[in-house]
């Protein structure tokens, strides 16, 4: 039986998230695929600082290498828009599925990627861009769409919640929690995109090209981070029963969409109130539905990877759908 060949881009936290995965899950991935599916090369920046166990699997600091040709679905579990874009690109253009994890970016090339694939008659899988393991693309993309969204807002940077959290309940400094952000895997490498704010800035560009088809100007924009959050101003909130929360706002109002991510205060009749820890949140205001809110676990690595293995999953059904709309009918 023919396997599916996989090509990884990526072996941090995601990464080895999603090797594992793909290890553990096999058995249910061949059984809703009907093949097994095969990791043939993983690429990283230092050969040197990485092993794998399975001898089977390449590993290489090459693109190159990765021979693409023979490769079905490429997996981008890198950080940063380069080199992240050229070989997402090169990925689509050789006619490779590609599921990508990288919300920075995707907030800049998504657009042009998802042109790019429909050219190719390839799809592109982006679950994992935004609120880790909940499935929000996929709400927003597939069983939202007759609802006119007029608004979303969401708690979407685990580390910032994570940290905000536990300065509250334990009194620790913003450094002391930060530390074990990183090494729990929640917060990127170079952790500025995390407690600036960009972090949940990028994941809001992601949303509003979904929900809104365009990203809102810079002029209509707020990006503020948590970095200037003192514990005397958390003690100071808590003492008036309030918490502080990181949150990124998408509005549209006529034909302007305004994006707000910043730390807010908000009292305990709030959604994301009990939202703490590395939770993520996003809530949903739509015209027929009025608002859902889907709440679960927004970084690491397993909750990433999850996203990514449901996004393999959907990208082969809606091939062998599109496939099927090919065929004429003969019922
Ligand atoms: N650093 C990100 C966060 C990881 O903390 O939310 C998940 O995108």
């Amino acid at each position: 039986m023919s396997a599916i060949h996989v090509a990884l881009l990526g072996l941090g936290t995601v990464g080895k998230g999603v090797l594992e995965t793909i290890h553990t899950h096999q058995e249910r991935l061949q059984f809703a695929l009907g093949k097994p599916v095969k990791v043939t090369a993983v690429l990283v920046r230092n050969v040197n600082k990485h092993t794998i166990q399975d001898e089977t699997i390449l590993l290489t600091d090459q693109f190159e290498d990765l021979q693409l040709e023979k490769a079905d679905v490429v997996i981008d579990a890198i950080v940063g828009v380069e080199p992240g874009f050229t070989y997402v690109r090169k990925a689509i253009e050789k006619g490779c599925h590609v599921i990508t994890a990288n919300k920075e970016m995707f907030a800049h090339h998504g657009k042009e990627l998802m042109e790019l694939a429909r050219k190719h008659h390839v799809s592109i899988g982006f679950e994992a861009t935004v609120g880790g393991g909940i499935p929000v693309i996929q709400t927003l993309r597939k069983l939202l769409n007759i609802n006119r969204i007029t608004k979303v807002e969401g708690v979407i940077n685990g580390t910032s919640n994570f940290i905000l959290t536990n300065m509250r309940e334990k009194g620790l400094s913003f450094e002391e929690v930060l530390k074990t952000a990183q090494e729990s895997g929640y917060a990127e490498a170079d952790p500025t995109n995390d407690v600036e704010g960009f972090d949940a800035y990028f994941k809001a560009l992601v949303l509003s090209h979904v929900v809104f088809g365009e990203v809102p100007k810079p002029e209509h924009t707020v990006r503020k981070g948590i970095s200037q959050i003192k514990i005397e101003d958390i003690n100071h909130a808590t003492s008036l029963g309030l918490k502080y929360k990181h949150i990124a706002k998408l509005e549209k109002q006529g034909d302007v969409i305004t994006c707000n991510v910043e730390p807010v205060l908000i009292s305990n009749d709030h959604p994301f109130y009990s939202v703490e820890g590395v939770q993520n949140a996003v809530s949903i205001d739509a015209d027929i539905v009025g608002n859902i809110t889907l709440l679960g676990p927004g970084a690491g690595k397993l909750p990433t990877a999850s996203a990514v293995i449901e996004d393999f999953l959907h990208l082969y059904q809606e091939q062998s759908l599109s496939y099927l709309k090919q065929q004429p009918l003969e019922v």
